[in-house]
């Protein structure tokens, strides 16, 4: 198979405007209950988080999307790694899902800040005690000399925190992405793909509008 010739092609059900629900984030979510439900999709939660610096710069990586609610999609890193400096610079983001089998693509472009403390302490003890310990252990996105001091990293911290319960780091937390548009894709025939954009500026209403493939 060639990276040239390798083409699938789309016959879903075309999307109507009345299947998607009028807050959308709560069609997000219906699209996310059905990517969960397929069996054929794993991880349907991962997400392709593109941030910007102050120069325009852009990059991009998959997170875990691990909340969503009236104020956007939450999710959570080191508040020390490079994505992290990008948004102190530049708090506008971008963010895709892709579900294959679904034949579905989902875009949300907004603004992110910084989930409260309670928020990020109450998200973090919830963590397997493992991924609690590599949030001491590593300092993410900073060069690392050797594989071995990660793994000497975290023998210190199970040693310092041996008798207790694992507390957040400060350089570690959550954020939200407040979303001013989310773009629901369906795949169709012949590449006639349909695409359906919410839009709001500020508090306004949404509305939603239908775009060309
Ligand atoms: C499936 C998957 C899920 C990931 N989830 C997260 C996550 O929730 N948070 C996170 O900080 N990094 C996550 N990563 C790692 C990031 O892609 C990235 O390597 C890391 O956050 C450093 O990015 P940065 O240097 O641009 O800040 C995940 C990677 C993959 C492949």
């Amino acid at each position: 198979m060639s990276i040239e010739s390798s083409r699938d092609s789309y016959t879903s059900r075309p999307l109507e405007e009345g299947s998607l629900d009028r807050d959308p984030i709560l069609a997000l979510r219906a699209w996310l209950d059905d990517a969960y439900a397929c069996s054929e999709l794993r991880e349907p939660n991962a997400m392709t988080l593109a941030t910007a610096d102050a120069r325009g710069r852009v990059s991009a990586r998959i997170v875990l999307l691990r909340g969503l609610d009236g104020r956007g999609l939450q999710f959570y890193t080191s508040y020390f790694s490079r994505k992290a400096a990008q948004l102190e610079e530049n708090p506008r983001a971008a963010a895709t899902f892709f579900w294959a089998p679904l034949h579905r693509q989902v875009r949300i472009e907004g603004t992110v800040a910084q989930l409260s403390e309670d928020e990020s302490d109450s998200y973090f003890a919830s963590r397997p005690r493992g991924h609690q310990l590599s949030a001491w252990a590593s300092e993410q996105s900073a060069f690392l000399e050797r594989r071995d001091i990660l793994a000497e990293r975290m023998a210190h911290f199970q040693e310092r925190f041996a008798e207790h319960d694992v507390p957040r780091p400060h350089s570690w937390g959550g954020y939200v992405l407040a979303p001013d548009y989310l773009e629901f894709w369906q795949g169709q025939e012949n590449r006639l793909h349909d695409r359906l954009a919410f839009e709001r500026a500020r508090a306004a209403n949404w509305t939603l509008r239908r775009l060309q493939p």
